[in-house]
């Protein structure tokens, strides 16, 4: 029989992460990913539940899927992710039709769990341990050196590498902490080895990955190495043949004036820094639990700055968070119009299952949220646009992703989307052009090419 499988994938980079080495684990299988469900023996759908409205979306496509199983019985259907963790057999009260249920730090065991169903020795796999262990989890190494080198879901030039997984810092509205299990940093020469496996296969861009990348070694009480992040980021950064590194997400307590130096100083570091501040109001802040002030985010900022003045900071921002007054609310749209952020991605708050947040009083009504996020949002184009704008003139590297005939696209080391054409039609997906801007829009600039 045929093995042929289909993954959907919800949510953060850390989950488009997790996919790409299912991918590869299953690829060892004998099993092909295709690109559509139809034809598929094995949907997995792996899922986030940040935010109620993500969790939400997994269960719709989890009951739409319930005729395609009636229809095909060679076909298992599992779930993946922080659902999977966070619901355990939940999932399988509420979808009977659920064939598999696999946590965050368990899918290693997905060949051996099919391998039952498939057998028929069971009708049904859980396996939701969070291990909250200080050795890696073993699918990560194993994977390194595994056919295929390239998932199907992934770029050939530009890829992930997870560096630590799980999260310590318990943000009183976070459910990570409770889905991704302890904070755990892989250790540097594992890094390293992948790193310079994937430049050796062609790997031009690398994003180092984790929850909070700047505590890399923070908690590792089994290797005592003298880890931290910068450290990780110089020697990365210093692998012969990789043009771009970058890394995501860092929590503004642990920004260090180190990090901030290694802008200045690592050549192939892109100036783009994602800094989730979540509310410009203290005590919001407070009651989140964030363990810093508007005021000490914005001197890290202004220092940020100093060390490099161009680079490009995007955050995220929670409105109606339980108690959010007007004033407070005020408070975020003064802090974007100080910081002025060239992207920032904004949610209206909801609850989650065992966070502290969940329990508070005070909940801001839904219609309150939706017109505080409208707002944000309509500040944060005017300014992402302005912020666009003076790139107009300016040359700036493009790393070419994708063509479209004689048009590409592609990004600049801050990450802004660039359109260009290519009159003579030689650049390639991975190739690096020098490109004049002449237009900018909210989400995107276009010019041409600089000879
Ligand atoms: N409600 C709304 N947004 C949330 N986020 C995290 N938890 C919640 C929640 N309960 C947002 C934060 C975080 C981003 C990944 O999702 O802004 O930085
Ligand atoms: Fe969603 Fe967080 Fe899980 Fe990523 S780690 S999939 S953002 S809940």
């Amino acid at each position: 029989m045929s093995k042929n499988l289909y993954i959907k994938t919800f949510g953060c980079q850390m989950n488009e992460r997790d996919s790409e080495i299912i991918e590869q684990l299953l690829a060892q299988e004998g099993y092909v990913a295709t690109a559509e469900p139809e034809g598929a023996n094995l949907i997995l759908i792996n899922t986030c539940s940040i935010r109620e409205k993500a969790e939400q979306k997994v269960f719709s496509l989890l009951g739409a899927l319930r005729p395609e199983k009636q229809k095909n019985p060679n076909l298992l259907l599992g779930v993946t992710g922080c659902v999977a963790q966070q619901e355990g057999e939940h999932i399988r009260e509420r979808m009977p039709h659920v064939d598999l249920i696999v946590g965050t730090q368990q899918i290693y065991r997905l060949p051996e769990m099919l391998d039952r169903l498939r057998q028929g020795m069971t009708s049904k796999e859980i396996a939701t341990n969070l291990e909250n262990s200080f050795t890696i989890p073993p699918f990560q190494k194993l994977l390194i050196n595994a056919p295929p080198a390239l998932p199907s879901i992934a770029c050939a030039f530009k890829r992930f590498v997870t560096i630590m997984q799980g999260c310590d810092n318990f943000c009183s509205y976070c459910v990570v902490p409770i889905t991704r299990g302890r904070e755990i940093s892989r250790s540097m020469a594992d890094i390293l080895e992948e790193v310079e496996i994937l430049v050796s296969q062609g790997v031009r861009e690398i994003t180092l990955l984790g929850q909070n990348v700047n505590s890399y070694g923070a908690a590792n009480p089994v290797t005592r190495q003298p880890l931290n992040f910068p450290r990780l980021l110089r020697e990365v950064a210093a692998i012969k043949g990789l043009q771009r590194i970058r890394f995501t997400t860092s929590h503004p307590k642990d920004l260090t004036e180190d990090l901030m130096r290694c802008f200045a100083e690592i050549d192939n570091l892109c100036p783009h820094f994602h800094l989730p501040v979540q509310s410009g109001s203290n005590a919001v802040l407070r009651r989140m639990n964030r363990k810093y002030t508007v005021e000490t985010y914005l001197e890290k900022v202004t220092l940020l700055r100093r060390y490099r003045p161009d680079i490009a900071l995007a955050t995220d921002i929670i409105v109606g968070f339980p108690g959010e007054t007007d004033d407070d609310f005020q408070a975020t749209i003064d802090l974007l119009n100080r910081v002025r952020f060239h992207s920032s991605f904004s949610f209206k708050y909801s609850d989650r299952p065992h966070t502290r947040s969940a329990e508070f009083g005070d909940k801001i009504p839904e219609e309150v949220k939706s017109k505080r996020l409208s707002i944000l949002q309509e500040q944060q184009d005017t300014i992402s646009f302005e912020r666009n704008c003076e790139y107009i003139g300016k040359k700036v590297e493009v790393m070419i992703e994708t063509k479209n005939g004689a048009d590409f696209k592609g990004r600049t080391p801050g990450n802004h989307i660039v359109h260009c054409p290519d009159a003579a039609a030689t650049l390639l997906p991975g190739d690096l052009a020098m490109v004049c801007i002449l237009h900018a829009g909210k989400h995107s600039l276009r010019g041409e090419i600089e000879n």
